[in-house]
């Protein structure tokens, strides 16, 4: 779009991955997140099981690394949050860096802390109709500051 960046009022679903809470740093993730000025809707840690994993990610059923990414996604705790606010979408992304750690830019997220494709510490929404699932899988309005 020209002119830059369109002003929509958004929601995101954020996971710190479980490679990510084992290796101890939520707090690096939160603290890039606050520095950054995400508003933090909602946040909870849970474990999620196989089945639940597949639900979360029915989306790439089918694909070779579903089966690996699921048991990863089921092996330990995971911190879940909704991010609010103008764009976060984009804004979370690209703050969180390319799936692939080796493509992702400087300073991200990614770039930093991952070890593999899989193993790449955080997870993001990619658009508001998987935003809108995504929170839905994991919260109730209740749950979610306003
Ligand atoms: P995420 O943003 O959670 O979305 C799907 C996840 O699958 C991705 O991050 C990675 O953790 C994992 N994954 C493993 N291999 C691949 C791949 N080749 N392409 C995309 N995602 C992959």
């Amino acid at each position: 779009m020209k002119g830059g960046y369109r002003h929509v009022m958004e929601r995101t679903l954020a996971i710190i991955k479980p490679d990510g809470v084992s290796r101890g740093i939520i707090g690096e993730v939160i603290k890039r997140l606050e520095n950054n000025d995400f508003k933090i809707a909602a946040m909870k840690m849970l474990h999620l099981s196989k089945k639940q994993a597949e639900g979360f990610y029915a989306v790439h059923q089918g694909k070779p690394f579903f089966e690996s990414l699921t048991a990863f996604m089921s092996s330990g705790p995971a911190v879940v949050m909704v991010l609010e606010g103008e764009n976060v979408i984009t804004r979370y992304r690209e703050l969180m860096g390319a799936t692939n750690y080796k493509e992702a830019a400087e300073g991200t997220i990614r770039r930093e802390f991952a070890t593999d494709i899989e193993k790449n510490v955080v997870h993001g929404s990619d658009a508001p109709e998987t935003a809108a699932f995504e929170i839905a899988y994991y919260f109730n309005n209740l749950e979610i500051v306003i």
